[in-house]
């Protein structure tokens, strides 16, 4: 059962705003909203180049000219308590989006501090001003929906993944915190009954995406004249989910909120979700390297004579990688109507498009 959530005129917190997805997510409700204030909070650290970022925020600022919401900009750590408390007294959120996190599964192998931080403290800050936001009997916080990730399924073999298959062998400390940020969603959600719905994301690619994934780093490999790696040999296949697919998923679950109900013992049961948002047509890597390539060379962005098989060198797994990732979303298509639909090939397209206009 889904309680409907009207977005206007509310009040809707995007962590991770001007992040990849959060800004697309921003861009998005300013457009269709009547009423109300989106803020926007990121610490604009450099895992990747800041400036991305920035231009994202300048994408967000100027669609906010244009739009009945008010924006608000601010630049904090979701770790830092104080701050998060703040946030939630100063502006009382009817909709908290949490997509700030540090992600890849890559970097965690040398950089374990930070997603403890961002992922671990920074979430649970983000849980605890959604518990008091019901303090004396304020309305708070009507739907909270958070990033989860692909990466819990680790080596599943089991295909495509489902939300019910077991997950409890993280391959990754980024898996390991994505599916601890499962597990206190729903003892929060039990505890202070604050509806709240996981999104396990499954490489999300597009426009202004993030450098440190495949497809932007062997982009700019490849006009570099370097050797891009492709791991596993080849031998992986991915559930590539273009960002305009993740972003309707996203709006159309922050509107259907799990219901508020009570249990046999007089208690609530938790109102608590969680889906896969995956395209359900994984690709061979080598198919999405092609098209890639194809998309590069019709953008002009490489020549059409460009040597690709000279600038590729296929190395096995790496540590926390996985060989398939492969997503279930039946539920997102039975609770809320949609299925991820844009194809690879219109993807890389309109990312390839976007690179040339970012970089000349
Ligand atoms: N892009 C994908 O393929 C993918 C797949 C699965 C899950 N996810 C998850 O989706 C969410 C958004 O991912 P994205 O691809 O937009 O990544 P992103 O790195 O572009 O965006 C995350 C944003 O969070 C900010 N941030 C990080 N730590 C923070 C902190 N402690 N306080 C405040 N801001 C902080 C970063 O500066 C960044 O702008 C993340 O939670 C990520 O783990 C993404």
């Amino acid at each position: 059962m889904k309680q409907n959530i009207q977005i206007n005129g509310k009040t809707i917190l995007v962590t991770g705003s001007p992040g990849f997805i959060g800004a697309n997510l921003v861009i998005r409700l300013l457009k269709e909203m009547k009423s109300g204030t989106i803020i926007s909070l990121d610490n604009m650290n450099d895992y990747y180049d800041p400036k991305l970022k920035e231009y994202r925020l300048g994408i967000i600022e100027e669609t906010a000219k244009g739009s009945p919401v008010k924006h608000v900009f601010i630049k904090g750590n979701i770790a830092d308590k104080a701050l998060i408390n703040d946030v939630f007294e100063k502006y009382s959120p009817n909709i908290v989006v949490n997509l700030a996190a540090q992600a890849g599964v890559r970097y965690s192998i040398d950089h374990p501090d930070v997603y403890i931080e961002s992922n671990l403290i920074g979430f649970y800050n983000i849980l605890e001003a959604c518990r008091h936001s019901y303090d004396n009997d304020a309305t708070g916080v009507e739907h909270l929906v958070y990033a989860s990730s692909s990466s819990v399924y680790g080596g599943n073999k089991k295909v495509p993944f489902s939300t019910s298959d077991m997950v409890d062998n993280p391959v990754s400390l980024y898996a390991a915190t994505k599916k601890s940020n499962e597990l206190l969603a729903h003892s929060y959600s039990k505890l202070y009954n604050i509806p709240s719905t996981g999104l396990r994301f499954f490489t999300v690619y597009g426009p202004a995406g993030r450098p440190d994934m495949f497809y932007y780093s062997a982009t700019e490999k490849l006009i570099r004249g370097e050797t891009i790696k492709i791991f596993n040999y080849g031998n992986c296949k991915r559930d590539f989910t273009y960002i305009d697919d993740i972003v309707e998923g996203i709006y159309r679950v922050i509107q259907g909120a799990p219901a508020k109900s009570i249990g046999e013992d007089g208690l609530p049961i938790p109102p608590y979700a969680l889906y896969n948002i995956g395209g359900g047509t994984p690709e061979n890597l080598m198919d999405f390297i092609s098209t890639l390539q194809e998309e590069l060379v019709n953008a002009e962005i490489l020549p059409k004579d460009y040597n690709f098989e000279e600038h590729r060198e296929l190395v096995g797994m790496q540590p926390g990688d996985v060989p398939v990732t492969y997503a279930d979303s039946e539920a997102l298509k039975e609770d809320y109507g949609f299925t991820p639909n844009i194809r690879i090939k219109d993807g890389l397209k309109m990312f390839a498009e976007w690179y040339k206009s970012y970089k000349h």
